[in-house]
């Protein structure tokens, strides 16, 4: 019988090389607008991709556009947006993929959801001073926000519970987008016990 936790012990030929396959994965980043998340991933999906590996990118904004269309910002429906990611990301993962999740996430219970529903999880919280978002703003969103055009906007006028333990802490503030990846693929190589580096 294939199930998801079994994945973790199973063998694949990639590359012409016999490896331990490492199995599916969510990589879970959370963190306020504009503190790196889609950034990092896309950097860190990229590096597995370069390394023989097909991870998957589930993004807050392309979810937000077609799955949670009818979704607002609302504490429920911010929770129901998080609910219909998880149940994505659980599918993924049991099939064996890497998959990489950017959702502000602001809810603490709402990630312990995540978390207990998918099994291999990692929490990696991008840790970023609310001041270097504003100042980053890559969408406009904080300017809108503080004038008053956007309701309900995390870390302006609606909460973000930051992680108390997570698995990888990054500070985009002091560490470049390559450090921010390495940290991930050091903390997935242990918790998988697969040199994820060395595929290549
Ligand atoms: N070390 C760093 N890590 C990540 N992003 C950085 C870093 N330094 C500067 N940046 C810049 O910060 C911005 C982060 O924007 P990004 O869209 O990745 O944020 P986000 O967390 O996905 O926001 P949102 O929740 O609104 O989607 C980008 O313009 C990026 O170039
Ligand atoms: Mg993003």
């Amino acid at each position: 019988m294939f199930n998801g936790k079994d994945t973790m012990k199973n063998t694949a030929v990639l590359l012409g090389k016999t490896i331990i396959n490492p199995g599916g994965f969510t990589i879970w980043l959370t963190g306020l607008s504009g503190c790196g998340k889609s950034t990092i991933a896309d950097a860190l999906a990229e590096k597995l991709q370069f390394n023989g590996h097909r991870p998957q990118r589930l993004d807050g904004d392309v979810i937000r556009q077609h799955l949670c269309k009818e979704l607002g910002f609302s504490k429920e429906d911010r929770d129901e947006n998080i609910r219909r990611a998880t149940f994505l990301a659980k599918l993924l993962t049991d099939s064996g993929v890497i998959t990489i999740t950017t959702f502000i996430s602001p809810y603490r219970e709402l990630r312990e959801y995540a978390r207990k529903t998918i099994g291999s999880f990692m929490e990696v919280y991008v840790k970023c001073p609310i001041e270097v978002c504003m100042q980053r703003d890559p969408k406009g969103l904080y300017q809108k926000a503080i004038a008053g055009e956007i309701k309900n906007f995390t870390g302006v006028s609606d909460p973000y519970e930051a992680p108390t333990q997570p698995d990888v802490l990054l500070e985009s503030d002091k560490e470049t987008v390559e450090e921010c990846v390495a940290k991930i693929i050091g903390k997935l190589d242990e918790l998988m016990g697969a040199p994820l580096q060395s595929i290549a």
